[in-house]
């Protein structure tokens, strides 16, 4: 498939067929695209454990969150899903990473000097701030940016995925067996759609001249139609959902997966938003707990 026409086929699939198995080596080629992102300072913090439900020990799979938001449903019809977390340990090594650029020729005409000037200015720069890179969002980005490279790779292969938050992760840390100094960024479930491609068709976007502009924040980046003309007919800018037959869609995915009328209302998950909430504000206090004891 073309890029542009995975791209416009992207979409959140929330129904999977939990009866398929999903290929490895299709997994490995969602992680191969991972790897090559790009990753601000060549610091590659990212990483991921796979969770394949076929394989996982059962402490694994029933550490997954069965009721956050709507994605309760979403984990128990996914054959796997990508627990893609932050590596903090990554970070001090920065130094190496980037003289590791230098001698890929990424940096610097002389590279004696460039090394040079790594150690004695970029480094040093760099360590003294690495408490403010922690926390400004950057390695959360590296990762969303993988993590898209991951996703156009599972529609080209045919998969489906969905992005999934998650709010209290003290258990499913435990069971992963996840290292202290890390951090979950995202679940992503992966598997084969139960539901048509398109999905109920585009999900809705703000209009293209509020979100982008041209030299100053006041004025509108200017929208060729030729151009969006050439992207629909590309596949990339596709029609926008509802398609006609949605609601059937949903009354027929409603009935398969067991859901109620809203999916993930009270009378699916019962009384789990709550203890999440509860979970939440535990986890928060231990941080700030903690916080306090290393002042
Ligand atoms: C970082 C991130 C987190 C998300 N978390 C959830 C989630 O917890 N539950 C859910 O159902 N969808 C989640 N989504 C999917 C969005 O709701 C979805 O992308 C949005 O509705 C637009 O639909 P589209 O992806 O089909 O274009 C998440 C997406 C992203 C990028």
């Amino acid at each position: 498939m073309e890029l542009k026409q995975v791209i416009g086929n992207r979409r959140s699939m929330r129904f999977l067929r939990n009866y398929a198995p999903v290929e490895r080596e299709k997994i490995q080629k969602m992680l191969e695209a991972a790897r090559l992102a790009s990753h601000w300072g060549n610091v590659q913090a990212l990483r991921a454990v796979v969770i394949e439900r076929a394989s996982a020990p059962e402490e694994v799979i029933k550490a997954l969150p069965v009721g956050t938001a709507i994605a309760g449903f979403q984990f128990r019809s996914a054959p796997v899903v990508i627990v893609w977390y932050i590596d903090w340990t990554a970070l001090p090594k920065q130094g190496d990473r980037l003289h590791e650029l230098v001698d890929a020729g990424a940096m610097g005409v002389n590279r004696e000097k460039t090394h040079k000037y790594l150690d004695e200015t970029l480094i040093p720069f760099f360590d003294g701030a690495m408490d403010q890179i922690k926390v400004s969002g950057i390695n959360e980005l590296d990762a969303g940016q993988a993590i898209a490279q991951a996703t156009l790779v599972a529609f080209d292969e045919g998969l489906g995925t969905c992005c999934l938050g998650l709010p209290s992760d003290r258990k499913l840390r435990r069971a992963l067996k996840l290292p202290p100094d890390t951090k979950i960024v995202l679940l992503q479930t992966v598997g084969y759609p139960a539901e048509d491609a398109r999905a109920g068709g585009q999900r809705p976007r703000i209009p293209f001249d509020e979100a982008f502009k041209l030299n100053t924040a006041d004025n509108p980046f200017p929208r060729d139609p030729a151009v969006v003309e050439e992207l629909r007919a590309a596949g990339m800018i596709q029609a926008a959902g509802r398609l006609p037959y949605r609601d059937a869609e949903l009354r027929w995915l409603q009935e398969q997966y067991g859901l109620s009328e809203v999916f993930g209302d009270p009378e699916e998950i019962g009384n789990i938003m709550t203890e999440m909430m509860e979970a939440m504000q535990e986890e928060q206090a231990a941080a700030e707990q903690k916080q306090a004891a290393n002042k």
